[in-house]
């Protein structure tokens, strides 16, 4: 992708990766327009990046995204770019057999992103250029038990992604996917933002624009960080892996 000159849409974009994207992007001259549901925080992100549009969006909701997608085409119809980056991750405990936070985080993180990029696609595909980037997740390619439902969505928007990208092979319409490790924002709380064992969000944003910028044909955006995760299905020893991995996080060798 072009990285300047986009008119480029931002799901969750009032915190963590999505603002700190947006910040990158609209300092780089593109129009960003941000979405999210708490309108205080799309609010202080306007006003700290002036120029920056921001509309309430709660993707869950299907026939909201259809609205909104016609009123945000009819109002920025240079739109050429989208970051499907709104998500939530909950612990989930199975043998509790409970399924509530399983279906948010199904309907937020891959239903969510599937529908806004069905609302988009038809103005994306009549564009000179235009790009669609979804957000996976080092998780994607090695799932911490813990979170057994967002691993699973992550895992499926990599798969969405690619058969996105072959169908639109042949068009003007780019499907970049982001690959993030784990960062520091506050996705699961306050304490995942300062954990010294995540990525400082800085690093990862700095990181993650210099791939953007100097590969305008990039399909995954990975920084050096999550290398070990996204390919670590290819090596031999995965169950080990797998087994120390999870072994390691403390919620899932408590024998949840
Ligand atoms: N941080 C990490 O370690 C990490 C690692 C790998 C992947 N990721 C991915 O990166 C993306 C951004 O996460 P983050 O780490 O920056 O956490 P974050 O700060 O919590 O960002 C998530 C954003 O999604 C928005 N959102 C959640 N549910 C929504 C809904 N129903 N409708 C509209 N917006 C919604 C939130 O805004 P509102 O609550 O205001 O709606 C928030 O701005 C996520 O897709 C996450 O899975 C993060």
């Amino acid at each position: 992708m072009n990285p300047k000159g986009n008119t480029i849409l931002i799901t969750g974009g009032g915190t963590g990766i999505g603002r700190a994207l947006a910040e990158a992007f609209h300092s780089l001259g593109n129009q960003v327009i941000i979405t999210g549901r708490r309108k205080e925080m799309l609010e202080k992100t306007v006003a700290a990046n002036p120029g920056m549009t921001a509309y309430a969006l709660d993707i869950m909701d299907g026939e909201e995204i259809k609205r909104f997608s016609e009123k945000l085409l009819k109002a920025h119809p240079s739109l050429n770019g989208v970051i499907h980056n709104a998500g939530i991750m909950r612990t989930e405990w199975v043998k509790e057999a409970k399924v509530t936070d399983a279906e948010e985080i199904v309907i937020t993180n891959l239903l969510g992103p599937i529908r806004l990029t069905a609302s988009l696609l038809p103005h994306f595909q009549a564009a000179n250029s235009a790009f669609v980037m979804t957000v996976s997740s080092g998780l994607a390619f090695l799932p911490g038990a813990v979170t057994p439902t967002y691993c699973a969505t992550k895992a499926a928007i990599h798969s969405y992604t690619q058969s996105l990208r072959y169908q639109l092979r042949d068009t003007s319409v780019q499907v970049i996917e982001l690959i993030p490790p784990y960062v520091q924002t506050e996705l699961t709380g306050a304490a995942h933002a300062v954990d010294p064992n995540a990525m400082p969000l800085k690093d990862f944003i700095s990181e993650t624009m210099s791939i953007i910028t100097s590969t305008p044909d990039v399909q995954e955006v990975c920084v050096e960080r999550v290398k070990p995760l996204r390919f670590s299905a290819s090596g031999p020893n995965y169950e080990a892996l797998f087994q120390k991995f999870n072994d390691s996080r403390s919620g899932a060798a408590a024998g949840h």
